[in-house]
C-alpha cells in the first residue's frame, strides 16, 4: 500500500509505521490521521504482523497536529469532523502491542499519539510536550487524559498550563517512557524489543493488553476479578502447557498461538 504521510515496513512480524513529513517535522494533518487509521487497520489483519513499532525522525517523532491546517477551521469544522476521533478510536480498537520509538519532539498531538501506544520508548534527545496552551487551545486527543494518569495531577497541569517540554529523564522518570536509550540505539531496541513481544503467545500477549487497560476503566476490584478470570482462561491454552512445559524441561518455548 502506498501512503502519502507515513511509510510502512513489514519484516520478521513487525510492522515498523514511520510518519514522513520531514518538511514539517511529522505534523499531523487529516492525512496522516486517515492513513495511520487504514495502516493500523491493515495491521490487524494482517497474520503477518504481531506488533507494531510507530516512529517519528531524528528531530520529531511528531510536533503535533498540523497548526496550518487547524488554523483556519471553525467549531462546526473540528465537531463535525472529529478531528482525530477516528484515529482515537482505531487504537482503541487495536489488539497487537503497539511501541512508540520516541525521538525528538513529541509535542501537542504527537505527545498524545505517543501516549496512544501501548509504551513509549524515548531517545535522550526526546522532548514531550503539550505547547497547546500556547496556541490558545487546548489538549484534544488524550493529554488532559492519559497524561494526567501516567504522570499525576501536579505535573499534567505543569506541563499543560505552562506548555513547557519535558525531557527524556524527566519523561522515563515519570513514567511517560518505559525506558530511554541513546538516539543511535532506539531503533535497534524498539525493533527488538518488539520481535521479543512477537515471539510470545499472541492470546496471553492480547490478553495483557487488554487487562492492563481495563485497569483505567474499572475499580480495583472489578479489575482483579477480571485479571483472574483472563489468568484461569489461559490455562485452556496449548501455549500455557508449552510454556510451562519449556521452563520444566530447561528450553526455550515454542507458541503457536494455540
Ligand atoms: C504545522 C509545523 C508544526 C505543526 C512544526 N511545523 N510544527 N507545521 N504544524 N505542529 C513546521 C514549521 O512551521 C516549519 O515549517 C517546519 O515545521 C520546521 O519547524 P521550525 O519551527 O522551523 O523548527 P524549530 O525552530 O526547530 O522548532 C521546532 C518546534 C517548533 C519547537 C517543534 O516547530 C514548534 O513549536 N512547533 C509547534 C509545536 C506545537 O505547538 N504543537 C502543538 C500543536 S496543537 P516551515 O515551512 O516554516 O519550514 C496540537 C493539538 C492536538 O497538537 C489536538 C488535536 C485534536
Amino acid at each position: 500500500m502506498a501512503y502519502q504521510t507515513i511509510v510502512v515496513d513489514i519484516e520478521d512480524d513487525v510492522a515498523l509505521i514511520r510518519l514522513n513529513r520531514p518538511d514539517a517535522l511529522n505534523a499531523i494533518n487529516s492525512k496522516v490521521v486517515e492513513e495511520l487509521t487504514e495502516a493500523l487497520g491493515a495491521a490487524e489483519g494482517n497474520d503477518k504482523v504481531r506488533a507494531v513499532v510507530l516512529t517519528g525522525s531524528e528531530k520529531a517523532f511528531a510536533a503535533g497536529a498540523d497548526i496550518k491546517e487547524m488554523s483556519e477551521k471553525s467549531f462546526v469544522d473540528v465537531f463535525t469532523s472529529d478531528m482525530f476521533g477516528p484515529l482515537n478510536e482505531a487504537f482503541l480498537r487495536f489488539r497487537k502491542p503497539v511501541i512508540a520509538a520516541v525521538s525528538g519532539y513529541a509535542l501537542g498531538g504527537g505527545c498524545e499519539l505517543a501516549l496512544m501506544c501501548d509504551f513509549i520508548i524515548a531517545a535522550d534527545n526526546a522532548k514531550f510536550g503539550q505547547p497547546e496552551i500556547n496556541l490558545g487551545v487546548v489538549a484534544g486527543i488524550g493529554g488532559t487524559q492519559r497524561l494526567t494518569r501516567i504522570v499525576g495531577k501536579s505535573k499534567a497541569m505543569d506541563m499543560h498550563l505552562t506548555g513547557r517540554f519535558m525531557d527524556a529523564a524527566e519523561a522515563e522518570r515519570s513514567g511517560v517512557a518505559s525506558r530511554v536509550v541513546p538516539l543511535a540505539k532506539l531503533m535497534p531496541e524498539a525493533m527488538g524489543v518488539a520481535r521479543k513481544i512477537a515471539e510470545k503467545s499472541q492470546v496471553a500477549v492480547m490478553t495483557v493488553k487488554e487487562a492492563v487497560n481495563r485497569s483505567y476503566e474499572t475499580t480495583l476490584r472489578e479489575g482483579l476479578l477480571f485479571e483472574r478470570r483472563v489468568f484461569h482462561a489461559l490455562f485452556a491454552t496449548e501455549d500455557q502447557k508449552e510454556g510451562m512445559q519449556a521452563f520444566l524441561e530447561k528450553r526455550e518455548p515454542q507458541f503457536r498461538d494455540k
